[in-house]
């Protein structure tokens, strides 16, 4: 029963966030962006190609983010899953409010064509976001976003090539310089991930791949930066597959090497080649069980290892910073009113004018979530009594 009201919260906090979005382009006369940088998150960061999007996709238990090697996602993704009790999964894009996918492969290619169309194929960046909800019975009710991988566009990589991939590399550089970008999107990567993760509500995945030294995780680096004492930060470690014979990742797992405050989960995604043959979700989780469970460096770990285990950590904490932020919540969305009022009656006949609606609407919105969150303030007193 507890948990059931706990969903609800997580659900009333996605619903909020899309107002805030649907409303946003009104944004600064409001406080509908203060609002929405209260209510909590999750974020992936990491290097270029440590498993960003893999992870995502596991979490939510659906292929649909375009993946591979390269900068891949150019755009931030705020992805919002949402729980349906019944029914056929679909999904939704801010953009094309009337249209439901069904279809996820559709998903991921309106992906790829709504980067081109904001970046305009230059393989840019854009720091505006695409806005997905994925509805399904199959999910939690969770706010999620990729975001470009930290990348040092090809210096780290060339430390891993051969001569010959290293010449490509180099006119791979020339290229991009050419087209203008080369410390700009450096840049500009970096401040956008750090526009998302430095808001104290925004909860960190940090991505690791075990196959490179901790010590240089732009990962961590990031995160660290932003939340020095580690009191948000979920450390995920990726491809423990992918380790050289002879090493293993049992230290970190264990938390004696490179401790964060919540212990490390390690996670086995689909490879390229699992990806180009097609693997489906569902045989790619159950063989990342069997490896933990029948390698035996990490049996004794398996119980908290993998993508379902992160999924339930995390809807987890994020019930529980929902929970203690909700009286904060609150006060917010009543200041956002009076503040509302004072601007509508200054415009004088609101419902006429463009702007006047929209205030009105936002005004009706946080009421109507004002007493949604009075609700469940009372229903958690309630519960608790009952206990
Ligand atoms: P992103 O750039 O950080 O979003 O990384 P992607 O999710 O696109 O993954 C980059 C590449 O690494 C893809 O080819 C994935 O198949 C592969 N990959 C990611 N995680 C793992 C893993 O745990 N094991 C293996 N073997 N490959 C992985
Ligand atoms: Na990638
Ligand atoms: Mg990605």
């Amino acid at each position: 029963r507890g948990s059931a009201t706990m969903e609800n919260l997580i659900s009333l906090v996605n619903k909020l966030q899309r107002a805030c979005t649907a409303l946003g382009d009104h944004g600064e006369e409001s406080a509908l962006p203060t609002l929405w940088d209260a209510l909590p998150s999750i974020a992936v960061v990491g290097g270029q190609s440590s498993g960003k999007s893999s992870v995502l996709e596991s979490v939510v238990g659906k292929d649909f983010l375009p993946r591979g090697s390269g900068i891949v996602t150019r755009r931030p993704l705020v992805l919002q899953l949402h729980r349906i009790d019944e029914g056929r999964e679909y999904a939704e894009f801010m953009h094309l409010p009337k249209k439901k996918f069904t279809d996820f492969a559709a998903v991921r290619k309106e992906i790829a064509d709504e980067t081109d169309r904001e970046t305009g194929r230059s393989r840019q960046i854009s720091t505006v976001p695409i806005y997905l909800s994925i509805y399904s019975p199959n999910v939690v009710n969770l706010t999620l976003i990729d975001l470009p991988g930290l990348t040092k566009v090809a210096i780290g990589e060339i430390a891993n090539l051969n001569v010959c991939m290293s010449f490509l590399v180099i006119i791979l550089i020339v290229l991009i310089i050419v087209d203008g970008q080369s410390e700009s999107i450096v840049q500009d990567i970096e401040n956008m991930v750090q526009s998302y993760i430095e808001k104290p509500n925004c909860i960190i995945l940090a991505i690791s791949p075990a196959n490179q030294d901790l010590a240089t995780s732009d990962a961590i680096k990031i995160s660290r930066e932003v939340d020095p004492k580690g009191e948000r930060t979920f450390g995920v470690l990726t491809k423990i597959d992918l380790m050289d014979k002879g090493t293993d990742a049992v230290e970190i797992l264990e938390g004696k090497s490179y401790k964060l405050q919540f212990p490390w989960i390690g996670v086995v995604n689909r490879s390229q080649a699992d990806i180009n043959k097609n693997a489906d979700m569902i045989s790619a989780r159950r063989r990342e069980r069997e490896y933990f469970s029948s390698t035996p460096e990490y049996q004794h770990l398996s119980h908290r290892m993998g993508s379902e285990h992160l999924g339930k950590v995390l809807s987890k904490h994020l019930e529980h910073v929902i929970k203690s932020r909700i009286p904060g919540l609150q006060s917010l969305i009543s200041k956002s009113i009076i503040e509302l009022e004072t601007e509508l009656s200054r415009l004088g006949k609101p419902v006429a004018t463009d702007a006047g609606g929209k205030l009105y609407m936002t005004m009706e919105i946080c009421r109507v979530f004002d007493g949604i969150f009075k609700e469940h303030l009372d229903g958690t007193r309630a519960g608790g009594d009952k206990i």
